[in-house]
C-alpha cells in the first residue's frame, strides 16, 4: 500500500480529532487537544511546517554521478537514514481507541527497527507505559529511546532503571513537558529541572542522554553544561506553549552556539525528504518525525511504517542527487537558502 492509501485507512480507524490529512501541517487540527493539535491559538504547529517550506533547495547537478547513500551513524549504530519516529503518548485519547500506548509502542519499535530506523517512545501517568516500552525495546536489541517526563527525582530514577535494564541505545527526557497541563498539578511535583538535576541523570546512566525540547541557545548551552550528549530542537509540536518560534528558525543559531560536540536532532513539521535535507543542511545530525507515524500505524501497522520510511528515503535520495550530495556528510549549508 502507498502512503496515500494508508492515510485513507487511518482516517477510518481514528476518532474525528485527527483527519489524517494528505499533508500533516497542523491546519485541520489547529488547537485540538485532546487531539493532535497545538496549544492555544494552534499556530505553532502550522508555523513549524511553513518554516521548512520557506527554506529553498539549491540545485546543482554538475558533480560525480556516484551512488547516493543515506546511511548514518548515530548513538553508535548505523541507521538507514537519519530519521527517528518521535515519541507520542496517550494515543487513545488523542487519536482513538484502536491503540493504547502499549500496543502502539510495541508495533512502532519493531516496525522502525525492521525499517532500519529507530523509535522514541512517550511516557505517561500510567507506569505500565514505560514498563511496556522498555520491554519492547529490550526485545528489539535496545533499538529504541524511552523518553521520560521530567517527574520528581525518585520517579525518574525508577524509569531510568527500566531504560537501563532494557539496554536502550540512548535515553531521553522531554524537558519541555513542563508545559503540559497534566504535569502541572502532579504530586510529587513534576516540571522544570535545573542543570544540577540533569547532571545527576547523566551520572546515573552510561548511554547518551538526550534532552528533548530545546528552543534557544541558552537552553542548549545548559543542556551541554549538564553533560547531555544530544538535544532535540523541538517545541513539542506546539503543544506546550503558544507563540513560540518555528524549530527551523532557531536550529542554525543553536547549531552554531553548541558546536560539534553534541548530536543535534530537530523536529516539528518535518514531512518529507526535502525537509529532512534542509534540516541536515542547517546543521542537524538527524530529525524526528512524530504525528505522521501515528497515521501510518493506525492505517496499516508495520506496513504503514515501512511505506513511510521507504517514501522518505526515496525523497531524500532524490534531493541529495539534485543538490550535489552523495553522502549525508556531503550535505552542506550552501545547499539551502
Ligand atoms: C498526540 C501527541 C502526543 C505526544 N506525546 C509526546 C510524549 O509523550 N513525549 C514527547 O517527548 N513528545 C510528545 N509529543 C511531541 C512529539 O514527539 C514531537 O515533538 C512533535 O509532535 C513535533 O513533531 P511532528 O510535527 O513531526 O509531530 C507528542 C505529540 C503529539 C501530537
Amino acid at each position: 500500500m502507498k502512503v496515500e492509501q494508508i492515510l485513507q485507512k487511518s482516517r477510518e480507524n481514528m476518532n474525528d480529532l485527527c483527519k489524517s490529512c494528505p499533508v500533516c501541517n497542523g491546519r485541520a487540527c489547529r488547537n485540538t487537544i485532546p487531539g493532535p493539535g497545538a496549544k492555544g491559538s494552534g499556530t505553532v504547529a502550522i508555523r513549524n511546517y511553513d518554516a521548512w517550506k520557506n527554506i529553498h533547495l539549491v540545485m546543482d547537478t554538475i558533480c560525480e554521478n556516484t551512488p547516493v547513500s543515506t546511511q548514518t551513524n548515530l548513538f553508535g549504530h548505523t541507521f538507514r537514514l537519519p530519521v527517528f519516529a518521535g515519541p507520542v503518548g496517550a494515543v487513545s485519547m488523542h487519536y482513538g481507541d484502536a491503540y493504547v500506548d502499549q500496543t502502539y509502542n510495541k508495533v512502532l519499535i519493531k516496525a522502525c527497527k525492521d525499517a532500519g530506523i529507530m523509535a522514541f517512545t512517550g511516557d505517561g501517568m500510567d507506569d505500565q507505559i514505560m514498563i511496556g516500552a522498555t520491554q519492547n525495546i529490550k526485545e528489539n536489541d535496545g533499538i529504541g529511546v524511552p523518553t521520560i517526563k521530567p517527574w520528581a527525582k525518585e520517579m525518574v530514577v525508577e524509569k531510568l532503571k527500566l531504560a537501563k535494564e532494557a539496554g536502550a541505545l540512548a535515553i531521553a527526557m522531554d524537558i519541555d513537558a513542563a508545559g503540559l497541563p497534566f504535569l502541572k498539578g502532579f504530586v510529587p511535583p513534576a516540571g522544570r529541572k535545573n542543570v544540577k538535576e540533569l547532571k545527576e541523570i547523566v551520572q546515573e546512566i552510561n548511554v547518551p542522554f538526550i534532552v528533548k525540547g530545546i528552543l534557544s541557545v541558552k537552553g542548549a548551552l545548559k543542556a551541554k553544561e549538564a553533560g547531555a550528549s544530544c538535544i532535540v530542537v523541538s517545541n513539542h509540536g506546539g503543544r506546550v506553549l503558544d507563540d513560540t518560534p518555528a524549530t527551523a528558525d532557531v536550529l542554525e543559531e543553536i547549531v552554531q552556539a553548541v558546536g560539534k560536540d553534541m548530536t543535534i536532532l530537530v523536529d516539528g513539521g518535518i514531512r518529507n525528504g526535502q525537509d529532512i535535507f534542509k534540516a541536515l543542511a542547517l546543521g542537524a545530525d538527524g530529525v524526528l518525525i512524530a504525528r505522521p507515524f501515528v497515521n501510518m500505524i493506525y492505517g496499516a501497522q508495520e506496513e504503514g511504517v515501512k511505506a513511510l520510511v521507504d517514501q522518505l528515503e526515496q525523497e531524500l535520495i532524490d534531493t541529495m542527487e539534485m543538490c550535489g550530495a552523495s553522502t549525508i556528510q556531503e550535505i552542506t549549508r550552501d545547499m539551502v537558502r
